[in-house]
């Protein structure tokens, strides 16, 4: 196995809180194992346009408290054609990168996987607030997000509560329910409306008729951004028009994204980005790193991406049937273990809500 003079480390995608803990935890990780880093900046468009800067063991002090990403971060239309590609391998060929560790989503893996494809060998770290990454228990950023919007909806709570009144307030997931049902648990909601599971409005509106009669003034209900007729104003409109309880709406949008990374994503970065930098300096590629059952495992970054789509519904039968009996049984128990848990998370809110 050829020796590493130098890996690369990006963030792409969405930027989330705990990004800057894992691209400290790969640099550190790297240079105790003798390897050069290389931050690449603004993710896939660094490497197309030739913005990288190097990296030394100080350049990643005192990160460990801040959101955002030091790197900065974009989804880059580029990278995703055949010239903006070659640009990006170019880069790599000159500023001597033996091997890239991409943080981010689902988009962010197709890169790497398009990298690996062209020669050079890349890992992933999920970090995305939504975590929706199917392989995956758990992405980085995800806590924080949670956190953030359970410090503002108790706020909401507050003044619902002083005013005899209910908030619809709308999170961000991108068609992923797991900050909504987390946080309307957390915060008390009285329903919760997520792309996942049917939503029954009339239920709702009786449910919160009877519980106002019975004395009960502030109302929350999470609803999960990009939702047709519900993650919009009307929706607040029409539970007013209906309840007789005057309803406001709120969207949180990007104020989730930011702030200083919880405990959980900061711990989790640390882990998971030394781990990618074993599996490269091993001479592995083409992986993912996952946490399954509290465990860090690493996955084939392929199979975690059919997951993905099998999941949410853009596989195709060839695509699925390359894999043997057992794979495929694998994928299917982590898809039926997600969609249970949403299931499990509306019976929750139902059961303990009234
Ligand atoms: O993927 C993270 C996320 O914040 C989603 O929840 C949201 O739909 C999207 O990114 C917003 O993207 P942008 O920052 O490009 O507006």
């Amino acid at each position: 196995m050829a020796k590493f003079r130098r890996i690369g480390v990006l963030t792409s995608g969405g930027d989330a809180p705990g990004m800057n803990n894992a691209v400290r935890a790969v640099t550190r990780a790297a240079l105790a194992g003798g390897v050069e880093v290389i931050g690449i900046n603004g993710g896939y468009s660094g490497l197309v346009n030739d913005n990288v800067r190097t990296l030394t063991a100080r350049d990643v002090s005192n990160v460990v408290t801040h959101g955002g990403t030091m790197l900065y971060s974009d989804r880059c239309v580029e990278f995703k054609t055949e010239e903006g590609m070659a640009r990006a391998v170019e880069t790599c060929k000159k500023y001597e990168i033996d091997g890239i560790i991409a943080c981010g989503g689902d988009g962010t893996f197709r890169g790497a996987t398009d990298l690996s494809n062209r020669g050079i060998p890349t890992i992933g770290i999920p970090c995305t607030i939504d975590n929706d990454i199917t392989s995956t228990d758990y992405a980085i950023g995800y806590d924080t997000a949670m956190n953030t919007v359970v410090e503002m909806i108790d706020r909401l709570r507050d003044t619902c509560e002083s005013h005899a009144r209910c908030n619809v307030v709308e999170v961000m997931g991108n068609h992923a329910g797991g900050i909504a049902v987390q946080t309307a648990i957390a915060c008390g909601a009285v329903g919760c409306v997520i792309a996942e599971e049917p939503f029954d409005e009339d239920a709702l509106i009786a449910k919160m008729i009877r519980m106002k009669n019975d004395g009960k003034r502030g109302f929350i209900v999470v609803v999960s951004e990009l939702i047709p007729d519900y993650a919009d104003p009307a929706f607040a409109k029409r539970i007013q028009e209906k309840t007789g309880i005057e309803t406001k709406f709120a969207r949180l949008a990007h104020v989730v994204r930011g702030g200083n990374p919880t405990l959980r994503d900061r711990v989790t970065a640390a882990k998971m980005g030394s781990r990618a930098v074993s599996e490269l300096l091993a001479g592995k590629s083409n992986l993912v790193i996952c946490e399954q059952n509290n465990e860090i495992v690493s996955l084939d970054i392929n199979f975690a991406q059919t997951a993905d789509r099998i999941y949410k519904g853009k596989a195709k039968p060839e695509e699925i049937e390359k894999y043997s009996a057992d794979e495929q049984a694998v994928i299917n128990a982590t898809v039926a273990k997600k969609q249970q848990y949403f299931k499990d998370m509306l019976a929750l809110i139902e059961e303990i809500s009234g």
